[in-house]
């Protein structure tokens, strides 16, 4: 295979709209296919990278200023990295495709009652009762892509669905080779002809 090629898949979208599950799919399947893979997360980078942040806007922008600058240098060095980080701010995201180059904007378009309803980590129900300030969707902006590369719909796709979704695009975008799936059916003559040419060859 030719030498694998970098880019960075950034999912944006609400807390609580799959971004995380999404990424870990991707990345199974994109290690399936030998490829490198890191993944950078929002909440496993603010336990490290970012810690000394919190979620005023001025701290969102600098969470994502430096895990781009990460994700630039696992990017040029032919990773496949993926991103995923609410990153509410259309213009962030902006830059952080500029910087990065090879860029795949993934949006998790999820209704926020559908995040709600889920609320995986609690935090909405602290969020709604005022427990916590400036929390996206409830106190906080979050701003949809306008023309992302991909968007899923994860409040009603399954996973694999999503999943999919996902691996034809970056196909699509030769970022990987496309699926051989088991998609060729052949009809009985045609196995008998194929059997038979394969036969006439020498290879069976
Ligand atoms: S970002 O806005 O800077 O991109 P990031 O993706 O890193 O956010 O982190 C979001 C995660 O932090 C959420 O999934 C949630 O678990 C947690 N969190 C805690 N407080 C907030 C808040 N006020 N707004 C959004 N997420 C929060």
């Amino acid at each position: 295979m030719a030498e694998q090629k970098g880019f960075t898949l950034w999912f944006t979208g609400l807390s609580g709209s799959g971004k995380t599950t999404l990424a870990k799919a991707v990345e199974q399947a994109l290690r399936k296919r030998g490829l490198k893979v890191e993944r950078l997360d929002g909440d496993i980078v603010r336990r490290s990278l970012t810690r000394d942040l919190g979620f005023s806007k001025e701290d969102r922008d600098k969470n994502i200023e430096r895990v781009t600058f990460v994700a630039k240098l696992l990017t040029r060095n032919g990773v496949a990295t993926l991103c995923s980080f609410i990153s509410p701010y259309r213009e962030v995201r902006a830059r952080s495709r500029a910087e990065i180059g090879n860029f795949v904007e993934v949006y998790c378009e999820c209704p926020l009652e559908t995040c709600i309803e889920r609320d995986v980590k609690g935090l909405y129900k602290k969020a709604i009762n005022g427990e916590i300030e400036n929390f996206t969707g409830i106190s906080d902006p979050y701003e949809p892509p306008e023309n992302p590369e991909i968007v899923v719909h994860t409040g009603s796709e399954t996973v694999e669905e999503s999943t999919a979704i996902i691996l034809r695009r970056l196909a699509e975008l030769g970022y990987i080779e496309p699926e051989l799936t088991g998609a060729v059916v052949y009809s009985a003559e045609e196995e008998t002809e194929v059997e038979e040419r394969l036969r006439a060859l020498g290879y069976i």
